[in-house]
């Protein structure tokens, strides 16, 4: 558990009164107030670099973070009575059933999980008179606009998952005072399966790949996603924000551009469509999201998905040739 105990002093400062101003924890006088934020999902892919990087960019701040070892979001009464004790002046919450085809077989959990499970952190934070950080995604929406979509646009969505994370960031709306939804997309990173890591795994048995080339999307590194939203915390920003690496590709061209990274050009890329791969949970055919809001109200620009592609796998080790290829 990566919790950290509260500081007293903190605490009583805060108990005093202290006029709080924004998310800069800032009191009348200038002198920094110590806040308490909890990550809820802490250690999911986005969790753990999102862990790291709160603990480095918000050193004045507590940071406690929870996974389901600690906190069952699905139990409203434990959900609610830990995060009250704990009394937190912001709430990230990340925890969510993700998987998308699990899903369309299993929809309560889903709902159980993504909506109901966000009631109960939003309940939480409301008691707590807290701010609640809230992560979403892309599959809020039905891929039929052909531009961006800004954080304005109707949701409507295709799957299971995408109507479960919409039901979680209705209750936050409703819920909650202070809120902030962050809409986000593709994620890959080093701490979870993702795309990339599948794509590795696949490229070290097989010489060649079938990928989906009719999604379009926007890529996103963990860890850039998690400075940005640590970024998001410092501006106190309220509403709905989509943050996503910037540039756009298909599934196709994404797989195709981590192999040559990767100087792995002996496994052979072959475009299909989405029909031809069956997955249970339809996807929008493109999702991808305007980050303007985020540029014109933080000053915030996201790199290109390449770029932050390009880094993460510099961390890696490329994968080993299948037997008897070179
Ligand atoms: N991955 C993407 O491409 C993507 C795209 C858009 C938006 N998002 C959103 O971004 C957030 C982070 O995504 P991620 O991919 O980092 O997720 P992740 O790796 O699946 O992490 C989610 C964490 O939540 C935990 N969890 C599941 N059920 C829980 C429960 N009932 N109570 C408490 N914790 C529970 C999971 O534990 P277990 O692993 O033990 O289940 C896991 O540690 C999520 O809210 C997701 O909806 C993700």
């Amino acid at each position: 558990m990566t919790t950290i105990s509260l500081s007293p002093a903190g605490r009583t400062c805060l108990q005093a009164g202290a006029e709080v101003r924004g998310g800069f924890g800032i009191q009348e006088s200038g002198s920094k107030v110590k806040r308490t934020i909890l990550v809820v999902g802490a250690k999911g892919m986005l969790g753990t670099d999102l862990m790291e990087v709160l603990h480095s960019s918000t050193p004045g701040d507590e940071v406690a973070g929870w996974d389901i070892e600690e906190i069952d979001v699905e139990k409203e009464e434990g959900t609610v009575a830990k995060i009250e004790k704990l009394r937190p002046e912001i709430v990230v919450h990340i925890a969510a059933y993700t998987d998308v085809d699990g899903c369309e077989s299993n929809k309560e959990k889903a709902f159980a999980v993504n909506g109901e499970g966000t009631k109960h952190v939003a309940l939480a934070a409301s008691k707590c008179h807290a701010k609640m950080v809230y992560l979403s995604t892309d599959y809020v929406f039905d891929g039929d606009k052909r531009e961006p979509y800004s954080e304005s646009d109707s949701p409507h969505p295709l799957n299971v998952y995408g109507e479960s994370k919409l039901k979680g960031e209705q209750y936050v709306q409703t819920l909650v005072k202070d809120f902030l939804i962050i809409r986000t997309q593709w994620l890959y990173g080093p701490f979870g399966k993702n795309f990339v890591s599948s794509i590795l795994q696949q490229a070290r048995g097989q010489s060649a790949l079938c990928i989906v080339d009719d999604q379009t999307g926007s890529p996103t590194y963990t860890a850039d996603l998690a400075k940005a939203i640590s970024k998001l915390i410092q501006f106190d920003a309220r509403g709905i924000f989509h943050v996503a690496n910037s540039g756009v590709c298909t599934w196709y061209t994404f797989g195709q551009t981590i192999l040559k990274f990767l100087g792995i050009n002996r496994v052979k890329v072959i475009p299909i469509s989405s029909g031809e791969l069956g997955r249970p949970a339809v996807r929008p055919f493109y999702s991808v999201l305007g980050c303007q809001k985020l540029k014109e109200e933080t000053g915030l620009t996201m790199r290109p998905w390449s770029e932050a592609l390009k880094d993460y796998l510099k961390t890696l080790n490329p994968p080993s040739p299948p037997q008897g290829q070179g």
